[in-house]
């Protein structure tokens, strides 16, 4: 294991107040976004709102990488470039999907399992090959009646682990993400309670499965109520409980915690991390790991048409740098 070229990796990613995008939306995913813009889902399509958001002049002030989905990591752009060296031009670093999806857990239906593992360190190797430098494995965890259960968290928080050794073995910094889903009605504490829970089982078999977390970054779900709950907790109560929650279960040695959007709005998303980082004295720099939270404007711009690029274009960016801020601390007192 390359100790170092690991935690370089992970050190550049929450470097200079910047943050990762999640483009890595599986084509079932990519699907239904595009269905959103009434898009046909074809590569080509997909590559082409890909690498117009790769393609946003300024990306690499606020983005220090992308997560790719493995058809992306291989495709090249409209002139012929990979996409990857074209991030890689602009000093932004490639990711890549490893997981391969959260399935139903063997008894517990209710339950997922994200399944991956098999030919992982071959898939790591090439990976590698093709320019990626850190990887990323999503966990799913839902709260509702009975659920999460115990077998649930540590299944998935097992999986986590050998994901995250595998990659450090193969060069790929991993980003391990338990998501605990926003979508039932549970209220902020109980989010809290699972949360607290998730995290502690998870560095626990990071621990015992010898992980390097000098070389590694968590995506946590923010501590939140549930969509469903009828009583929606104020910005800096969830802004005070995650950061409580992380400093109980996250160790200092953790580089960074890049936050998942999960559903929340674009600017839920950038307020609640900006109230966390003007909190101050954190021990581990806390960023942004965005899918929907930076691609909402920027699709609904685009419409699939190359002459709407400069306007979907602009509102990425408008959402990058209001994040950048946000990892600064200074998002509500520049707005
Ligand atoms: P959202 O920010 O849309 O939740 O996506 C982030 C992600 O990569 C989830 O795995």
């Amino acid at each position: 294991m390359n100790k170092q070229e690991l935690s370089a990796t992970a050190n550049a990613m929450v470097a200079d107040n910047k943050g990762l995008l999640a483009a890595d939306e599986s084509t079932g995913t990519m699907g239904k976004r595009l269905d959103s813009i009434g898009v046909e889902n074809v590569e080509d399509n997909r590559r082409d709102y890909r690498e117009m958001m790769f393609r946003s002049e300024g990306i690499g002030n606020y983005i220090s990488g992308v997560i790719l989905y493995d058809e992306t990591l291989r495709q090249n752009a409209a002139d012929g470039t990979p996409l990857a060296k074209l991030l890689n031009d602009t000093g932004v670093i490639p990711g890549i999907k490893v997981d391969m999806g959260a399935k139903d857990l063997p008894g517990r239906p209710a339950e997922k399992i994200t399944e991956g593992l098999d030919g992982l360190p071959g898939r790591v190797e090439e990976y590698y090959n093709l320019g990626a430098r850190f990887a990323k494995w999503r966990a799913v965890i839902d709260i509702a009646d009975g659920i999460p259960s115990r077998y649930a968290i540590h299944t998935n928080a097992h999986a986590l682990a050998r994901y995250a050794k595998i990659c450090q073995e193969g060069g790929l910094c991993p980003i391990v993400e338990p998501e605990i889903l926003m979508d039932g009605a549970h209220d902020i504490n109980r989010c809290q309670e699972v949360t607290e829970e998730v995290l502690d089982v998870v560095y626990n078999e990071l621990y015992l499965q010898e992980v390097y977390l000098e070389g590694s970054i968590l995506k946590p779900n923010m501590v939140i109520s549930g969509k469903k709950c009828a009583t929606q907790a104020p910005a800096d109560e969830v802004a005070a409980k995650t950061v409580e929650t992380l400093k109980r279960c996250v160790p200092s040695a953790v580089p960074g915690i890049m936050f998942l959007s999960g559903g929340q709005s674009e600017e839920d998303a950038t307020v609640h991390l900006d109230l966390m980082n003007a909190m101050g004295d954190l021990p581990w720099g806390l960023s942004f790991s965005y899918g929907r939270a930076l691609q909402q404007s920027a699709l609904q711009a685009w419409k699939g048409e190359a002459a709407n690029n400069a306007a979907a274009q602009a509102a990425f960016i408008e959402r990058a740098k209001a994040n950048s801020q946000a990892c600064a601390g200074t998002y509500s007192k520049a707005a």
